[in-house]
């Protein structure tokens, strides 16, 4: 059990890991790129861990070069083998779908995909179907992994995604490289465009515009290097942490700014937090930003479908930040939270009345009454999930008694320092 002591402020300057996002992508698309990649600022963890090691079983050669360099030897397009068994995507969503893509172009080799019992409750007909359309051989077990792929002449399609999800939108077009025509998505939201922007940057054709993302098929890709931003999911946190205590400042250097990922901010800057944003420039094609974060008092806010993946791994943070505002504040087209590492409305709900918040679940999302004082504190499970982990220790920074976390240890699949860290910032 991790006790997270209620804390007066948050005071300091700090980087935090590379983006998780970011770095499956750089690991996936370096793997099928030529030549060599370094991946510098790439965000360790158990997560991206995972895809090394899958990139590994198919025969890429990567080198750990420091605590946050790789070097990924990529065997281009089509050279990845098929092994004995299936590959092993542990926790992480991210990997099994983009990976899937990428598999059902390799022609006529055969894989299997497996993860950890999350994963395998977590919904993969969502790929299967593109994927099928596009020709190539999918089974799942009832819509869930173990995930069979073999890899077929593949067609171009044009395909409306029915759920805002990057994963699918990445599957498809990674997919795409080896369509026998133009791959376009249509997305009803947007959503994160790293893939985008990654497959750009190695030379492949992609076009943008009025809800469509549309790549040619690719002859080869060249990558070369990726410097990773800072994760702004695993600064939300600390933003939130640093927002929450009176007399809190707060820097951190480095994040990524992506407007596909930072719609947390721009909520937060609604109800009255005090953020700025500054020394703004660009890495890997993706703007990177310093921020300075002070403390403020926060006014309810809606949030309403069409802003939610902008900040839908944030959202467990906001139901936190919203139980401690002016007013009553709601969460309106969420519904995919249940399909995340956990049911995160279910966890985020339960655990936080669980320590005094006045938070009502709904299908799609929550009703939370604001009562502007700490909570209570007391006893949180992390539900297995990361994120929910996180939140639990934001709460009991800013909770009377403290939080006692059941389940702490999951925040190494995505930010394995991030106790040693809220400790060193945490004023007692
Ligand atoms: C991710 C996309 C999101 C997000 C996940 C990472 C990605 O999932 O929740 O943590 O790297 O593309 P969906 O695209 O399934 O919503």
């Amino acid at each position: 059990m991790t006790v997270v002591a209620p804390a007066v402020s948050l005071r300091g300057a700090v980087a935090v890991p590379g983006d998780k996002s970011i770095s499956h992508r750089a690991v996936l698309i370096g793997s099928i790129a030529e030549g060599e990649t370094a991946v510098r600022g790439f965000g360790r963890s158990e997560d991206t861990e995972s895809t090394v090691r899958a990139m590994r079983a198919l025969g890429v050669e990567i080198e750990d070069e420091g605590p946050d360099a790789l070097r990924v030897h990529g065997v281009g397009l089509r050279g990845l083998r098929a092994l004995d068994g299936s590959i092993d995507c542990g926790n992480a969503g991210t990997l099994v779908r983009l990976l899937a893509g990428i598999l059902a172009g390799q022609q006529w080799q055969q894989f299997e995909l497996a993860g950890d019992e999350s994963l395998s409750t977590r919904p993969m007909g969502r790929i299967a179907e593109p994927l099928t359309q596009m020709g190539a051989g999918v089974e799942t077990a009832g819509g869930h992994l173990p995930l069979g792929i073999e890899g077929r002449p593949l067609h171009g399609i044009a395909y409306e995604l029915p759920v805002a999800s990057a994963q699918v939108k990445s599957c498809v077009l990674l997919a795409g490289l080896y369509a026998d025509g133009e791959t376009t998505v249509v997305e009803p939201v947007p959503t994160r465009d790293h893939t985008e922007r990654m497959l750009r940057a190695a030379g492949a054709h992609v076009r943008t515009g009025s809800g469509r993302v549309t790549v040619e098929p690719a002859d080869r890709l060249v990558l070369g290097e990726v410097t990773v931003p800072g994760d702004i999911s695993s600064a939300a946190p600390l933003i939130l942490a640093a927002t929450l205590l009176p007399g809190s400042e707060l820097i951190v250097t480095g994040v990524g700014v992506n407007p596909t990922r930072i719609g947390f901010l721009d909520v937060l800057e609604r109800m009255g937090a005090r953020i700025a944003v500054f020394n703004r420039r660009t890495a890997a094609g993706e703007p990177v930003a310093d921020l300075e974060i002070t403390h403020s008092e926060l006014v309810a806010a809606e949030i309403e479908p069409a802003e939610v993946p902008r900040l839908v791994d944030e959202l467990p943070l906001f139901v936190l930040a919203a139980s401690m505002a002016h007013g009553t504040s709601r969460v309106r087209g969420a519904e995919e939270l249940r399909t995340k590492e956990t049911d995160r409305i279910a966890a985020v709900a339960d655990g936080l009345r669980a320590l005094g918040a006045h938070v009502a679940a709904h299908d799609d999302g929550f009703t939370i009454r604001g009562v502007p004082t700490r909570p209570r504190g007391g006893r949180m499970s992390s539900a297995g999930d990361h994120r929910v982990a996180m939140l639990a220790a934001v709460a009991g920074l800013a909770s009377r008694d403290g939080v006692a976390i059941e389940g702490a240890e999951c925040v190494a699949v995505s930010f394995p320092g991030f106790f040693d860290l809220l400790d060193s910032l945490a004023q007692r």
